[in-house]
């Protein structure tokens, strides 16, 4: 299928305050030079954020992690996941309408969504309200036919059901998704015929639906408000309490919180794995003004020096290979400590050391690599 931008853009995007705080703890993932990996979580928060990516989404976040537009470009065009046009305000439908949804009845629920929303996949409803499309196989075989409608799977559908779903998604309610058929998860239509003695303990809904309607974002734009940022890489805890909207639980996808202040165990022991046991007292370096008449070395062939942080290290007054070679344990902690968000960096990636063999005229195989062009 031939994938193109929609004709008509609007003129800006912007993340909200907390999905650019999101976005920026992802990117804090990834090494120095590397930050084009968030490409896709990017992509998709805003894809999430407004429904349908915008150009001026696609490039905001191109220019946030430092790619050229094209190369995001690239990645929001390839992968059908990305949205391209509007999609409905209410909800956009999946429709799989691989070999089991297709058999056991796929085809009537594309005729619902032809009937009810519009002629014609990746189309607005005459109320702008709902879009759809026919989507591949989605995993939930053992339940089909099945939609994907927001986050949510809705299984077991018949016309009659689906068209129910719609109607009410179109009268401001989210239905429960799951089996809409009376099972619990993909047991055998007339019931367990194993494993019967988990029957009594078992939640209201099987744990997919449960979460779906514990956290009643199925058809939701996500603002960043939903849950807790948890950023354990960054040592940052969660905060006790959602930024706006209904308080929840914190939900860090490993432990919970250790103390009153949300703090995790993650947490604590990404912070403590940061602090080095001992390490000199920071004094810090004499830096030049400006480069020598000679010219600023390329800084980026040391390994774990990007754009940003030659930028950095050129605005602390760095230019040469020999004046990171020449750094004292105790410089070399000043420098550590004014990386910003990339504190402690000169230590973990060995600057002195590559320094003194680049100052000395030699290569290392990062900066083979940098002089080849293989290193963006
Ligand atoms: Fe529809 Fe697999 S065939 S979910």
């Amino acid at each position: 299928m031939l994938r193109r931008l929609h004709p008509v853009q609007p003129e800006s995007f912007e993340f909200t305050p907390a999905n650019l705080e999101w976005a920026r703890a992802q990117i804090a993932k990834y090494p120095e030079g590397r930050q084009a990996s968030a490409i896709i979580p990017l992509l998709w928060r805003a894809q999430e954020q407004e429904g349908w990516l915008t150009r001026p989404a696609i490039e905001h976040v191109a220019d946030m992690l430092g790619m050229p537009h094209i190369r995001a470009l690239e990645v929001a065009t390839f992968y059908f996941m990305f949205q391209l046009q509007p999609v409905g305000s209410v909800a956009h439908v999946q429709v799989c309408g691989t070999t089991s949804c297709m058999i056991c009845g796929a085809e009537d629920l594309i005729r619902v969504c032809k009937e009810k929303i519009a002629p014609t996949p990746h189309t607005l409803s005459a109320d702008g309200k709902f879009s759809w499309e026919e989507v591949e196989c989605l995993g939930a075989c053992a339940n089909a036919p099945m939609v994907q409608i927001g986050k949510d799977y809705y299984e077991d559908l018949t016309a009659e059901s689906f068209g129910r779903i719609l109607d009410e998604l179109a009268a401001g309610r989210v239905p429960v998704p799951g089996p809409q058929n009376g099972r619990y998860a993909s047991e055998p239509l007339s019931g367990l015929t194993s494993l019967k003695e988990f029957e009594s303990g078992r939640t209201q809904y099987n744990a997919s639906v449960q979460r779906a309607v514990d956290l009643k974002d199925t058809v939701k734009r996500i603002d960043g408000s939903e849950v807790p940022l948890v950023a354990p890489w960054l040592g940052k805890a969660a905060p006790a309490t959602p930024a706006r909207g209904k308080a929840r639980e914190a939900k860090p996808a490993r432990g919970k919180p250790a103390d009153r202040t949300g703090r995790t165990v993650q947490a604590a022991q990404a912070v403590s794995a940061a602090k080095p046991e001992t390490r000199p007292a920071a004094k810090k370096p004499r830096a030049l003004k400006a480069p020598r008449k000679s010219g600023a070395d390329d800084l980026k062939k040391i390994k774990g020096v990007g754009p940003k942080l030659e930028a950095l290290l050129n605005r602390l007054g760095f230019y040469h290979f020999d004046q990171i070679a020449n750094l004292t344990e105790a410089e070399l902690a000043w420098v550590d400590d004014n990386l910003e968000g990339f504190r402690g960096r000169a230590t973990r990636d060995r600057w002195v050391e590559q320094a003194r063999i680049l100052a000395a005229g030699g290569e290392t195989e990062f900066s083979t690599r940098v002089d080849k062009g293989e290193v963006y």
